[in-house]
């Protein structure tokens, strides 16, 4: 592990910016871990491949930056601080107040915020840790704020209002790939946070609405019967024949003064139930758009909270699932209720907070992904951008020809705070002055706005939005603002666009294609050429890890080793209720019932990259992690033997005999397979030709049958030294410290690391010979033959003669 401060010390992750290096440029930035994270599997996962991708380009020659940052995680972040502060102080973030409140947050991520940054060095990723960036760095910030404002001058970003995704429990806006679609076959309890009880779902409820001025109902139904506070109308097909008479006429609402009144459109489906549909134009996206068609009005009666508003008592201030309960009974005692049936049903659920999305009508900041989807889209159509594996266009496609506009807004204090001023204009000759503008300041925001409305900035008078942007908004600059965009730097220059992004497939939408996006429009560039994507990591029975079922695999644990009982102590210091506690423990000990070995970085990221197969998801199995610490060991006593057989004097000349022709065809052969493997993202491929070589090759036959014959000194050093080149990438730290130990073939000029020598290529290992291996397999043969028929007829410890006779 010490190699890694020097690595550091030595600047070997450093790109050489003023000569670069005519074999090109190699640049790829981290997807931004949260500065609330720490060290999961997933970050293992990408950490291998990344690295063993950067080391392979920058011992091919190429001038290369694995740019390292941290995203700043508005809502994650802005939790773990309110908690702690509630905690520590007994306070709110209100009681604080923001710019208090926003210096706590920054005093935590100073303190703590570089925990997972300690991680990734761990993992031995060869990041040039003086480039890092954080997301609300002030070189990112302004980035932020110009990005925002070029988009909002030309009109890309606007303000609407519209329904938008809300979570009562984050007091926030989501975006609607935050929102989880939760599927119920019928009626089913369900935890929501903030309720002690569960809360029912997947039910319809038919009730009746007395029509005005006579003795008839309309029946209709909901999944949400709270909602029905909100109504004001009830939509039936216009050639439905049951409801022709009733064209002018009005429903009265049971618990209030309202007359709502009965629409007539043809969204209405006159085959599902009566045929009579209750209108929410504020609570619903399909009610919404009734609502504008017909004029109806929109009340609003639920608050950020999620508490009714705009409603009679005793529904006024209820918790709306209280509501659910108290509004169903009411109906029963007016005898309105009809029945109530399971119904198959999808329920919206936010991804972070758990909690039950509910549509809320707010104002707020929009991209308008229209032309940008289609750029994003027809970048991959003509080839100039690269998804691998292909498995996953028809998924981008699927998404960028079908994008809505993305919802910018949170209402978050921890966050890029939104760079727009609403304009109030006090000049008596426009009353009605009143806008948004955007600045990088309030006075340039003033300015703008006076030449807007052709008035003198004193009769300006501006108010911020209080909201944050969305923190993919950041991340979806990143890569060309953590070189100083919009400025026109060097770095800018030399490292933009960037060659490859590589990341989880399931950040596919809310990250590539956001940094696609955004690009092309402030750029007019690409980001990157190629983007690859990794499966997911599952436990070795192929379940999603989670903390509840006790299989999640913490990578420092399998790096240093755990016992069963430091796995059960994890669960104990987690906030899992002591029923899930006691099963996770059950998990653990029939998964790891010895704990988990130590089996060091070396051996993770090689297990990391052997499973890292295209497409097909990571069944983690700890014991086959433990079987390449057996491999490292191999490897260091294969290294170790050969080194005494060397003896200390050895000097290795320059030029090789060939005098071994099968051992360094079999070498040729293995660099031929890493080289493809690399450039096909075909990690298994690279692992396996390596693993063989060292194992198969030069530890089974050649060091323990040939070499003791040949004393080839030449050709076994060369193995060495080249095995151990291009193993390098995907195990750095065994290979160093190995590599340190060798002799070298020119003391003076040879690289001081193995990290910057050049990697092996076919065409300086071109000795592969199929006739060579040919010969060689049929001598293995042989030898094989005789030892098993030896074993058959029992003459192990005999001395047997051997006669072959070929037919032919
Ligand atoms: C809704 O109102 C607008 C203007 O106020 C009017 O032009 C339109 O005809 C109305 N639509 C309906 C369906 O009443
Ligand atoms: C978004 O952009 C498209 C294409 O430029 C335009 O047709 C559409 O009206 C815009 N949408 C909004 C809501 O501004
Ligand atoms: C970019 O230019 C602005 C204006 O000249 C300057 O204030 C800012 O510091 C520069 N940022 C970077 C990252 O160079
Ligand atoms: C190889 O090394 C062995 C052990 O040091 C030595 O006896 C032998 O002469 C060497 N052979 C060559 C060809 O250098």
């Amino acid at each position: 592990a010490a190699w890694y401060s020097w690595w550091e010390k030595q600047g070997f992750f450093k790109p050489e910016t003023e000569n670069p290096n005519p074999r090109g440029i190699f640049m790829m930035c981290i997807p931004p871990p949260n500065v609330t994270g720490s060290l999961h599997l997933g970050h293992a996962l990408t950490n291998a491949i990344q690295d063993c991708l950067t080391r392979w380009h920058r011992m091919r020659g190429e001038t290369s930056l694995w740019n390292p940052g941290c995203d700043h995680a508005g809502i994650a972040t802005q939790v773990v601080v309110e908690k702690k502060l509630m905690r520590e102080r007994g306070m709110s973030r209100h009681e604080l107040g923001r710019e208090n409140f926003i210096q706590e947050v920054w005093k935590w991520k100073n303190e703590k915020g570089d925990r997972i940054y300690h991680q990734l060095k761990k993992l031995g990723s060869s990041l040039d840790w003086d480039r890092a960036c954080f997301t609300m760095d002030s070189k990112l910030s302004y980035a932020v704020q110009e990005a925002f404002i070029r988009m909002h001058d030309e009109g890309v970003i606007y303000r609407s209002k519209r329904l938008v995704n809300w979570s009562c429990t984050l007091n926030s806006a989501i975006s609607d790939i935050e929102v989880d679609k939760k599927e119920l076959t019928g009626r089913t309890l369900l935890p929501v946070p903030g309720y002690k009880e569960k809360v029912e779902f997947g039910v319809l409820v038919s009730f009746a609405y007395k029509v005005d001025g006579s003795d008839e109902e309309v029946i209709v139904a909901t999944t949400r019967i709270e909602t029905m506070l909100g109504d004001t109308a009830v939509a039936v097909h216009p050639a439905d024949p049951r409801y022709q008479h009733l064209k002018g006429k009005m429903v009265l609402h049971p618990f209030c003064d309202r007359k709502m009144p009965i629409v007539f459109d043809d969204f209405v489906d006159m085959n599902f139930g009566t045929g009579a549909v209750k209108i929410t134009p504020a609570h619903d996206h399909n009610d919404y758009e009734v609502g504008e068609r017909h004029n109806l009005t929109f009340i609003n009666i639920l608050d950020e909270n999620g508490l009714l508003i705009n409603v009679p008592p005793p529904f006024l201030g209820m918790k709306r699932f209280e509501a659910r309960k108290a509004v169903l009974q009411s109906l029963k005692d007016r005898g309105l209720f009809k029945e109530i049936k399971d119904n198959p049903m999808v329920v919206p659920v936010c991804s972070r907070s758990k909690d039950i999305v509910e549509p809320l009508l707010k104002p707020q900041w929009y991209v308008n992904c229209t032309d940008m989807g289609k750029q994003a889209a027809d970048a991959v159509r003509d080839g100039s951008l690269k998804i691998i594996p292909d498995h996953h266009l028809k998924t981008w496609f699927n998404w960028m020809d079908n994008i809505r506009d993305w919802c910018i807004s949170r209402q978050l204090w921890w966050g890029h705070r939104i760079p727009a001023y609403f304009v109030t204009v006090s000049d008596p000759s426009d009353m009605d002055g009143h806008y948004w503008v955007s600045g990088r300041s309030e006075e340039e925001a003033r300015e703008k706005a006076a030449k807007r409305f052709n008035v003198s900035v004193d009769k300006i008078t501006l108010r911020q939005d209080e909201d944050v942007l969305d923190t993919w908004f950041s991340s979806g600059i990143f890569p060309f603002s953590i070189f100083g965009w919009p400025n026109e730097t060097q770095d800018l220059n030399v490292f933009y666009p960037g060659t490859l992004l590589e990341t989880g497939h399931d950040i596919l939408f809310f990250w590539v294609a956001r940094m696609v996006m955004m690009g092309l429009k402030l750029t007019g560039k690409l980001p990157f050429k190629e983007v690859y994507l990794h499966a997911v990591v599952r436990d070795a029975h192929g379940r999603k890890m989670s903390k509840s079922l006790g299989n999640v695999i913490d990578p420092l644990d399998v790096i240093t080793g755990i016992s069963l009982e430091g796995l059960h102590a994890q669960l104990t210091d987690s906030n899992l209720d002591p029923l899930e506690v006691e099963k996770a423990k059950q998990g653990q000990k029939s998964d790891y019932p010895n704990g988990i070995p130590e089996c060091g970085t070396d051996a993770l990221r090689f297990a990391l990259c052997a499973y890292t197969s295209q497409g097909r998801d990571i069944n983690l199995d700890v014991n086959r992690i433990l079987g390449y610490r057996h491999f490292c060991n191999k490897l260091w006593n294969a290294v170790k033997f050969a080194m005494k057989t060397l003896g200390d004097n050895f000097v290795p000349l320059e030029k090789e005999s060939v005098s071994d022709r099968w051992i360094l065809s079999r070498l040729s052969a293995a660099v031929g397979l890493c080289d493809a493997g690399f450039k096909a993202y075909d990690f298994p491929g690279i692992t396996t030709a390596i693993y063989n070589f060292w194992l198969y090759e030069l530890c089974d036959v050649y060091l323990v049958r040939i070499f003791e014959k040949h004393w080839a000194n030449l050709t076994l050093y060369t193995c060495l030294e080249v095995g151990l080149r291009l193993l390098s990438p995907l195990m750095p730290f065994v290979t160093e410290e190995l590599y340190q130990r060798l002799p070298r073939r020119q003391p003076q000029r040879d690289p001081p690391s193995i990290c910057v020598t050049s990697y092996p290529d076919t065409e300086e290992f071109c000795w592969h010979s199929e006739e060579v291996d040919r010969d060689m397999e049929f001598i293995m043969t042989v030898v094989k033959t005789i030892r098993s028929l030896r074993a058959d007829y029992n003459l192990t410890k005999t001395r047997a003669d051997c006669e072959m006779a070929t037919t032919s």
